[in-house]
């Protein structure tokens, strides 16, 4: 069995040291991390590597096993990378597998890579490598959305549409507008991503087991070496802390929130009844029975997506919910649900990109919706109050008594006359008619922040200057 990197009893090589047995079949799957955390090798042997050197700089291991182990480790990484690496289960996880092959190529040397470090500190800094290395992947997504996004506001500045509430037409916006509404909430998703990055960038490396070492290590040299910004400061919370996960879920999750809230607007717009805007062919697909069909399927996985991030956060925090310090075999379940969710929110950000980028509004169906359904009332009654000096409650009642009565005509507030207009309120002029139409509408709304053409456009150039 020793080729199997199990001692004469069958106990692992590894630490199998006090054990006469090796593990029940049973317990060897339900304990080894190989299946999934194969996804941290890259950084693993980065991070031996690291500690490698820093050895041999402070003088606990010689230059020339150093020398041998860092080699190794690169050709370790060659397998890896080139598919030849044959992941063994029965060693458990990344890091023994790595470390076993090591001492197959280097022999002696490699038993002197783990001086002054644990599995529970190695664990710790790979996935918190990994965690950033998604961090900025997801960063870059975002970029790149939020600039279809503004590409999108550009084109739409002055486009008007119908803003909702309760999803009903509400008042006047403009395209413009509602494009930059998503840029504001991906900003801040960004602006998480950045804070959550800036904590996390501390280094475990060196915590060992728990507690630390005695032999004279140098942790900011690793640490800088690692491009962190410094060394954990405390060893207990080196290896217990998984916060740098549960905010990367935290962030990942409201952002697929967002992402979920755009891509049913896409369902609901690039439906018959809607047609505002028409996804792409390129991000739509057919129906197998149904030929005229064009689904919106990537707007609905996304949509979805949210469901499966949120699982995972729930899941790590519920994992890690009252575990004592420092390290416990529970925290081994928390990588698939990072790897899961990273996946899927990097792939959701560019699937969004695609579609957003590709997506062409239905200019004239959007400005036929936008003065349907009584959406100038509001402009009305502020004519009321500004023209006529009515207080806007008593406007409001004006307003309310017109409504009714186009309405009951069936025709929209533009199409009553001055006559019928005068009926209700004496004083109302014909130049009220000037706001009620749907560009005027859209243009007085100049309040900072505002729907107007204007205001969009100042925010679409502080944004490009935010993001050159
Ligand atoms: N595979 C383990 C994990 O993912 C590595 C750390 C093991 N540490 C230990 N003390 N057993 O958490």
């Amino acid at each position: 069995m020793t080729d199997k990197g199990t001692s004469d009893t069958g106990a692992n090589s590894m630490w199998g040291g006090r054990f006469a047995a090796g593990p029940d079949a049973i317990m060897e799957a339900i304990n080894a991390s190989i299946g999934f955390d194969q996804r941290l090798a890259a950084q693993d042997i980065r991070g031996s590597r690291a500690h490698a050197a820093m050895l041999a700089v402070t003088g606990i291991i010689s230059d020339t096993d150093a020398q041998a182990i860092g080699e190794g480790l690169l050709t370790v990484l060659s397998e890896i990378e080139g598919g030849a690496f044959k992941f063994r289960t029965d060693l458990e996880d990344i890091h023994m597998n790595v470390e076993a092959r090591l001492k197959e190529i280097i022999g002696e040397p490699a038993g002197r890579l783990h001086t002054a470090r644990s599995r529970n500190d190695q664990v710790a800094l790979d996935f918190r490598l990994w965690v950033r290395d998604q961090t900025d992947a997801v960063i870059a997504g975002l970029d790149l959305l939020i600039r279809a996004f503004l590409a999108q506001a550009e084109k739409g500045a002055d486009w008007v549409m119908p803003g909702f509430t309760h999803l009903q037409t509400a008042q006047p916006v403009t395209w413009g507008h509602h494009m930059m509404a998503y840029v504001e909430m991906l900003g801040r998703d960004m602006g998480r991503f950045q804070d959550a990055r800036i904590r996390m960038n501390e280094s475990p490396l060196g915590a060992a087991a728990l507690a630390g070492t005695s032999f004279p290590i140098d942790r900011e040299m690793t640490a800088q070496e690692l491009g962190f910004d410094r060394p954990m400061a405390n060893s207990l919370d080196a290896v217990a802390d998984r916060d740098f996960a549960l905010e990367f879920l935290s962030a990942a999750s409201i952002c697929a929130m967002h992402l979920s809230r755009f891509a049913e607007e896409l369902v609901i717009w690039s439906s018959a009844q809607f047609r505002f805007a028409r996804l792409s062919d390129r991000f739509s697909t057919g129906s197998s029975i149904m030929p005229q069909k064009r689904n919106p399927d990537a707007a609905e996985l996304l949509r979805a997506k949210l469901g499966r991030i949120l699982g995972a956060t729930v899941a790590l925090f519920t994992i890690m919910k009252g575990l004592p310090l420092t390290y416990s075999k529970d925290m081994q379940e928390d990588k698939e649900q990072v790897f899961d969710a990273a996946d899927n929110l990097i792939l959701s950000l560019a699937a969004m990109e695609g579609m957003v980028r590709d997506l062409t509004a239905n200019v004239p169906v959007l400005e036929a919706a936008a003065a349907s359904g009584f959406s100038t009332a509001t402009d009305l009654a502020d004519w009321l109050v500004r023209e006529l000096g009515l207080p806007f409650r008593d406007a409001h009642h004006v307003t309310g008594t017109l409504v009714a009565m186009a309405e009951k005509k069936g025709v929209d507030l533009p199409e009553l006359t001055l006559a019928e207009m005068q009926s209700v309120h004496p004083g109302i002029r014909d130049d009220v008619f000037a706001v009620l139409g749907v560009h005027n509408s859209v243009r007085s709304r100049q309040s900072y922040g505002g729907t107007a053409p204007d205001q969009v456009r100042s925010q679409i150039a502080r944004w490009k200057e935010k993001l050159a």
